[in-house]
């Protein structure tokens, strides 16, 4: 089909549109100030400060001023800082001191900004590949892809997973509580099964995933917990994971990054108890393109072009269903794999929760 528009440009919706673009740039930027922001413990040393000079700022952080003022005036002019001229000061609204300083708050920033940096400083191999059609796996990305998915992960789990999403599961939670066999699949370093570990003591876990950087900390962010007892690590593609006749089977935010998600949910089959349960948390997303035209369709398309397209592409098959399949494809994929039962049990404004069960 050729729509071709031969309308001539209009100036001012030109004009219009090259600010707009330049407000992209700075926010582009801003990836980076954030990450170094919270690297320096900027936000941390504003947080609760009141107002606070640049040359006090670099003080407090054995930082270099210079370097503080100009970081300063970039965070100003985005709203991230309050810059009051009377004082030649700035402060750090209480809100912006939550979003980047209260690891525990389901709107903490950090992780998000690192994984997007992180995605970024990757882009020119992802250019690269998407001439040829070729994959890019999770493993060969840059630890700020890792560490920042666990650093914006981890709070949206500790504030849903154990008082809203696994109760709205069918009988879960007994389950759990009785002590059940659970495996998470995907589970990258392990903050969702290190969560479920401490919440339910009676229960055992086993967490995979192929990637065998993260399953190292995986082991070593469940030692520190306490839970290294009850939570075993491997390093095991999702259509490999051992055991079997397990209660639950998680997965967070990974199927979509599979390359075979339908192999892999075979296998989810294979090795559930008859009346056991499959939990998958993917991203938010509307079943069409269009409903997904908004900020967090923006992102989440953003970190699918870079991020889990590539991945999936990278294995075999390389179904490619994005980080925006929507509950619609989903559904057609896990029945397809031989499951009988599916709906949605919960959603939040970034996550899809959908039950599987034979
Ligand atoms: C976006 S990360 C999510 C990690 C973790 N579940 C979390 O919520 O923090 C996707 C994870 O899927 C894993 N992954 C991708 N393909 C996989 C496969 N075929 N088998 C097992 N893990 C896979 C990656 O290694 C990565 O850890």
């Amino acid at each position: 089909m050729t729509l071709i528009d031969e309308t001539p440009p209009d100036a001012a919706k030109l004009e219009q549109f090259v600010f707009r673009a330049v407000d992209e740039v700075g926010a582009t930027l801003n990836a980076a100030l954030v990450v170094m922001g919270d690297r320096l413990g900027l936000y941390r040393a504003l947080a609760g400060a009141g107002l606070v000079t640049s040359g006090e700022l670099a003080a407090r952080t054995g930082t270099a001023e210079r370097y503080v003022r100009e970081w300063l005036n970039a965070q100003a002019a985005g709203g991230f800082v309050t810059y009051h001229p009377g004082e030649g000061a700035y402060s750090l609204p209480p809100e912006q001191a939550v979003a980047f300083c209260d690891e525990n708050s389901p709107a903490y920033l950090p992780g998000l900004f690192q994984n997007a940096l992180g995605s970024v400083l990757d882009s020119p191999r992802i250019t690269d590949a998407a001439r040829s059609g070729a994959g890019f796996g999770w493993h060969e990305h840059n630890h700020h892809v890792h560490e920042g998915c666990e650093r914006f992960f981890r709070p949206g789990y500790n504030a849903n997973l154990v008082d809203s999403w696994l109760p709205a599961l069918d009988g879960v939670v007994a389950k759990l509580q009785r002590g059940a066999r659970v495996a998470d699949v995907g589970c990258g370093h392990g903050a969702s099964a290190v969560l479920m570990a401490r919440a339910f003591p009676d229960s055992t876990f086993v967490g995979s995933d192929y990637h065998a950087r993260s399953i190292e900390t995986a082991h070593r962010r469940a030692e520190q917990a306490g839970v290294g007892d009850r939570v075993r690590f491997e390093v095991e593609p999702a259509a490999a994971y051992t055991g079997e006749g397990y209660d639950l089977v998680t997965m967070f935010d990974c199927l979509h990054d599979m390359g075979d998600p339908v192999g892999a949910a075979r296998h989810v089959l294979d090795t559930l108890a008859p009346d056991g349960t499959w939990m998958i948390v993917e991203p938010a997303a509307g079943d069409r393109v269009e409903d997904n035209l908004n900020p967090i369709g923006r992102a989440y398309y953003g970190f699918s072009t870079l991020l889990c397209t590539p991945a999936s592409l990278s294995q075999d098959v390389g179904l490619a269903l994005g980080a925006q399949a929507g509950e619609a494809r989903l559904r057609e994929l896990v029945t397809a794999a031989g499951f009988t039962r599916f709906r949605r049990a919960a959603e939040t404004p970034f996550n899809l929760v959908l039950e599987a069960r034979p």
